[in-house]
């Protein structure tokens, strides 16, 4: 499994493209699964289902989230710690999906089920100079070490995975609608040691 990687100031950010293509059964099955618009200030129209990976239509997409996950653990990670898949769900939208972040999410993995041209940018509010000092500067240019944003293209069959607390706006550049499905991971069993102190069992 191949991937692509970037960063916004130091948080990883990985894409495996064309990983996974739907069939009609399991696109049917996204299509007609029950959504709400469960706050006002939203945009997108979220399933009702949050464990949707768990449904036997689905089987084969959540292994592939789960060997994702396993890959961002392991490469970009670098741990031994096991991580379980707490939430899933699957989200449309037309246009734009509001900017928010995954709270009680370690790893958020995305899957775009069907995004004919899409994008999904990512924000940090400070970068290596106003993390510390709040100056107001003036920018020549941004790169990869300054730029507050960052933008990256994603189309159907595309996996995308980041940090759950960054904050990222979903953005749908064509006329149908994207249907993306989503899931957050958090650490489980034993956390830390005894000898440090730090000894937890999630
Ligand atoms: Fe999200």
């Amino acid at each position: 499994m191949e991937y692509k990687t970037t960063q916004i100031f130091g948080l990883p950010i990985i894409k495996f493209e064309s990983e996974y293509l739907l069939n009609d059964d399991e696109l049917n099955f996204l299509y007609n699964t029950d959504y709400e618009k469960s706050k006002p200030q939203n945009s997108a129209y979220i399933s009702i289902n949050k464990d949707i990976l768990v449904e036997n239509k689905l089987s084969n997409l959540k292994q592939k989230f789960f060997d994702c996950a396993t890959k961002y653990v392991q490469d970009i990670i670098c741990v031994n710690n096991q991580f379980a898949m707490t939430h899933s769900w699957a989200a449309k939208s037309n246009k734009e999906h509001h900017q928010h972040n995954h709270k009680n999410s370690i790893i958020n993995v995305v899957y775009y089920a069907q995004a004919e041209k899409a994008q999904l940018k990512f924000t940090r509010l400070k970068n290596l100079i106003t993390e510390a000092y709040d100056f107001d500067l003036d920018y020549q240019s941004y790169n990869i070490f300054n730029a507050f944003e960052t933008m990256i293209s994603v189309k159907s069959g595309d996996f995308v995975l980041f940090p759950g607390h960054l904050i990222h706006t979903g953005y749908n550049l064509s006329d149908k609608e994207k249907i993306t499905v989503a899931a957050n991971f958090f650490i489980k069993g034993q956390v830390g040691f005894e000898n440090n102190v730090s000894g937890l069992v999630i």
